[in-house]
């Protein structure tokens, strides 16, 4: 029922770990099924993220969902980052059980929590960034696929 992709970015799982004096942190949870996550961004001068790990007590969906998210945003300016959606990080492992899909929502709001964090920090505005929510599970899931 997992893609070849999810499977791998499970078992292999890129960029786990933290950052040390990061430039932003988010950390997020569901309360529904008490999984956990936190993502360490670290951002240079020209707002370009060169670094990024993550750490979580989530499930395979949290953990694969992660770990493409976070290849997805390496590289990329803050702004950039903004548009790797859950659906795209969905899409880019090939899609995720329908059950599943609350899971990928973790890693983008763990993003957004650790560019919120940055932006705070440096006094910035991120276009379209809204302030994170802690608890994922008030979100609307019917609404996202
Ligand atoms: Fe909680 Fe997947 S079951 S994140």
């Amino acid at each position: 029922m997992y893609t070849e992709k999810v499977m791998d970015h499970f078992q292999n799982p890129r960029n786990v770990g933290e950052i040390e004096n990061a430039s932003g942190t988010g950390t997020v949870g569901n309360a529904k099924c008490g999984d956990i996550m936190r993502i360490y961004l670290d951002i240079d001068e020209n707002q370009v993220i060169r670094d990024v790990k993550f750490k979580t007590f989530g499930c395979g969906a949290a953990v694969a969902t992660s770990s493409m998210a976070t290849e997805m945003v390496k590289g990329k300016t803050v702004q950039e980052a903004m548009e790797v959606t859950n659906k795209a990080v969905m899409e880019a492992l090939d899609g995720l059980p329908p059950v599943k899909v609350h899971c990928s929502l973790l890693a983008e709001e763990a993003i957004h929590a650790a560019l919120w964090d940055y932006a705070q920090k440096n006094g910035i505005t991120i276009e379209g960034l809204e302030k994170p929510k802690s608890d994922i599970s008030d979100h609307d899931e019917e609404e996202e696929y």
